[in-house]
């Protein structure tokens, strides 16, 4: 007779189980607005907007800059924008986590693969800038660095 009773409780408990995996892999599938997208890390280069990376003008105002991570560099290697437009970074990560750091600005983004990651930035003064990745990532990480010209 007890048994029966384990045996429903078991039975119980993994129904309670499959449930609460179930609503957890629904609302990281559904990403509410303004929160992170996700995108699979094995086909970055097939997916938009990160099979084409670099810079590309939106409007009269505002441009994108999509960033591709990658120990240890960044695709593209060298990245121009116009000054006191805003330039909204879109970026994201291939293997590992990485950073996008832009020195002298507020500019600090995590690169996490399978998320895609989005800040906004308005340059107000033309010059290079040094871009670091702030994450350990690996033997590489201290040569992980790109600039960015401001024009
Ligand atoms: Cu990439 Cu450290």
């Amino acid at each position: 007779k007890y048994e029966k009773v384990w045996l429903i409780f078991g039975i119980l408990s993994l129904i309670v189980f499959l449930s609460i995996v179930g609503v957890t892999a629904f609302a990281h599938g559904h990403t509410p607005a303004g929160g992170m997208d996700v995108i699979d890390p094995e086909k970055v280069d097939e997916t938009a907007p990160f099979n084409e990376p670099g810079v590309k003008q939106i409007d009269k105002d505002t441009y994108e800059v999509v960033i591709v991570a990658q120990a240890f560099g960044y695709n593209p290697a060298k990245i121009s924008v116009p000054v006191g437009k805003e330039i909204i970074f879109t970026s994201t990560s291939k293997d590992v986590v990485h950073s996008f750091t832009i020195e002298e600005t507020k500019v600090n983004m995590m690169v996490v693969p399978g998320r895609i990651t989005h800040k906004s930035y308005t340059f107000d003064k033309p010059g290079n800038y040094l871009v670091i990745c702030n994450e350990y990532c690996g033997t590489g990480h201290h040569f992980m660095q790109t600039e960015i010209e401001v024009y």
